[in-house]
């Protein structure tokens, strides 16, 4: 690497020891290369030139974004440069929401008609109730949000016009404000129970702990504690920068697609069980050993590769998820008010284990946001099947903030990734019955 002087340009040298060629490319902010540059690099002149091979993208900047910083080695998440404890202490998922969106913490007057604008956008049209009819009533929760949200994009055909701000502004406070509805009406019709309409009186996660909840006219009051510790882990859940799902919305996004069909398609990333279905596969799994005297026979199989410790490892950190420290300091909080969920016992000694084995030690596998979740979301009464829905409701804020930076970046075009062809030479169609 050299830094050649007057402008501070610092530049990496390449030779070739094919051809013996040298080449400078520049090095940019954030000590990355142009993937671009490397194509001058060729043997002949009619080559393609260079390219780099990342399946999984382990190691490559797919964008310059100024919404999430994570440094996976030290455990630190910031949005916007705000520490997540410091927001999780003192902040709302609401304010947060406009913090990941607008860059900036919102004055009392601009968070009071973003709050009015959320609130007044929950209801969803009639016909949706119909569309979670049509569904079985053992449909995945997940499974029937995700429709619903393609479903919604045929309700604003505005959408398409993505290049105008205001109209992108009102589909990212309809999906904030609806998905709580959505996810709620799942549930709902799981149980066979009537939907229950928002109100608008009542907070974000007080109004969706209401539309799950509420039985007939009776007036429900969530617990305080309860409400908060909702609302806390909405905001641990509101953006964790280029992850599959985000990653996910911006390819889609870069295509021009309304942003209800971009969600879908990050929806369905992170209904996976690697990704946002881990908390769900959390859950099955605790349930699965069932008492902590089946943890030592579990553990075996996790190291012989024949099993996977769910909620823990990450891509990204290599040290304790800044957010399960939070869940976990959360979870006392709620369980005071719900009774010990019995599997947290379980959960304590599979902590415990990991933290001290050396095949956890030295793979770096710490507990992620879903080893502790799901934990609290069955404590709160929440169905399993819903736990995938509970991350996708305040993710929808981060995956619109990355869609919105993407389509104002004057860099980012339509997303097309190159390959390393390894299938046949060419050769001439065989007809069928000349095949062996
Ligand atoms: N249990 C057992 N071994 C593991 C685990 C785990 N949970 N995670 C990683 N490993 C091992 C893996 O087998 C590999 O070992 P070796 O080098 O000997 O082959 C090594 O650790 C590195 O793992 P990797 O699969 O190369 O790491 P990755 O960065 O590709 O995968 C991950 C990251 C999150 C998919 C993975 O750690 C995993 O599957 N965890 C369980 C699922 C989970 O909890 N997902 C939620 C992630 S946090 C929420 C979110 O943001 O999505």
């Amino acid at each position: 690497m050299a830094d050649n002087g007057s402008e501070g340009t610092k530049t990496l040298s390449i030779r070739d020891n094919r051809t013996g060629k040298n080449y400078e490319v520049d090095i940019l902010d954030g000590d990355v290369i142009r993937a671009m540059d490397l194509r001058q690099i060729k043997v002949n002149d009619d080559d393609f030139g260079m390219m780099a091979y990342d399946p999984a993208f382990t190691n490559t900047a797919s964008t310059r974004s100024a919404i999430t910083f994570i440094d996976g080695g030290k455990g630190i998440l910031r949005y916007r440069g705000y520490p997540i404890d410091q927001l999780a202490e003192r902040s709302s998922h609401l304010e947060v929401s406009y913090l990941l969106l607008k860059g900036e913490l919102p004055t009392q007057s601009q968070l009071d008609d973003f709050v009015h604008e959320v609130t007044f956008h929950t209801y969803v049209h009639e016909n949706i109730t119909d569309l979670f009819e049509g569904f079985r009533y053992d449909a995945h929760a997940m499974g029937m949000v995700i429709s619903a949200v393609a479903a919604l994009s045929t309700f604003y055909p505005e959408a398409k016009d993505i290049e105008n701000p205001d109209v992108r502004w009102q589909q990212i406070v309809r999906l904030i404000a609806k998905m709580p509805t959505l996810a709620a009406y799942s549930y709902r019709h799981h149980r066979g129970l009537p939907y229950v309409y928002p109100e608008n009186e009542l907070s974000y996660s007080a109004n969706f702990l209401n539309m799950l909840f509420r039985i007939g006219t009776r007036e429900y009051k969530p617990s305080p504690v309860l409400e908060r510790a909702l609302d806390i882990l909405f905001i641990l859940h509101a953006d964790h920068e280029q992850n599959c799902s985000a990653s996910a919305m911006r390819v889609i996004g870069s295509a021009q697609s309304d942003p209800y069909s971009a969600m879908v398609g990050a929806m369905g990333a992170l209904y996976g069980p690697l990704h946002g279905g881990a908390n769900e596969a959390v859950l099955r799994m605790l349930e699965r050993i069932g008492s902590v005297d089946n943890i030592p026979a579990f553990m075996e199989g996790v190291k012989k590769r024949e099993e996977r410790l769910m909620g823990f490892g990450h891509r990204v950190y290599k040290a304790y998820d800044p957010r399960a420290s939070i869940i976990k300091r959360t979870a006392d909080e709620v369980f005071e008010v719900t009774g010990r969920n019995p599997l947290l016992d379980i959960a304590l000694e599979l902590e415990r284990i990991a933290l001290n084995e050396d095949f956890f030690v030295e793979r770096n596998l710490y507990p992620n946001v879903d080893f502790y979740s799901g934990l609290i979301y069955q404590a709160m009464g929440f169905p399993v099947e819903l736990f995938p829905v509970l991350f996708a409701i305040p993710r929808t804020v981060g995956w619109l903030a990355q869609w919105q930076e993407m389509l104002e970046d004057p860099e980012q075009k339509i997303a097309r990734p190159r390959q390393v062809f390894i299938g046949a030479e060419p050769r001439d169609f065989v007809s069928i019955d000349d095949r062996g």
